[in-house]
């Protein structure tokens, strides 16, 4: 067998013309995210970020109105016996402020975390499955650059490349 063809590649990247192109690719990123993983999502104000991960929310089940976290910091649903945690850490300023919130417990565990501007938060952030990072293109879509930093970020990505 041909190692190189059966390792998915680390990093690639696809253009999202659309909110719906984001939708689209949002369900097969869904499909293949599994309990416990984190998932960074990095980019500018108006990047796309929370467009995103209200999409993978909804293809994950979550209904009813999914409200962007930046001003509580932390968005929570249930789906089935499934904790998502949606942060924001736009607005945090040092460690002590997510030690002090208690959001460490929410790392780590069977929750599945999606955490925009991670670089708030540096080093206290385990290591992630999956960064994400968009970027405005020259028309008025994004730029999505995928990264896995595990095996199962790995699996996830190869899914949608293959899908
Ligand atoms: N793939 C896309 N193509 C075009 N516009 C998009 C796309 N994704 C998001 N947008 C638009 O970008 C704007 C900002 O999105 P938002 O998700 O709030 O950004 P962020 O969370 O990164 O600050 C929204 O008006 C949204 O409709
Ligand atoms: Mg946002």
């Amino acid at each position: 067998m041909n190692v190189q063809e059966s390792t998915p590649p680390l990093q690639s990247e696809v253009v999202l013309p659309d909110v719906a192109a984001t939708e689209a690719w949002a369900q097969r990123f869904a499909a293949g995210l599994k309990p416990g993983m984190l998932v960074l999502l990095k980019g500018e104000l108006g990047a796309g970020k929370t467009t995103l991960v209200r999409a993978v929310l909804r293809a994950l089940g979550v209904e009813g109105n999914i409200k962007s976290p930046t001003y509580p910091v932390l968005e929570t649903y249930n789906v089935s016996s499934l904790y998502l945690y949606h942060f924001d850490f736009y607005r945090i300023k040092s460690h002590s402020e997510l030690e002090d919130a208690g959001f460490r417990e929410c790392f780590g565990g069977s929750g599945l975390c999606f955490v925009e501007w991670p670089e708030k938060a540096g080093e206290w952030l385990p290591a992630a499955d999956v960064t994400l990072e968009l970027r405005t293109t020259e028309g008025e879509g994004r730029k999505l650059t995928m990264t896995a930093g595990s095996l199962l970020g790995r699996q996830c990505l190869e899914r949608i490349s293959i899908a």
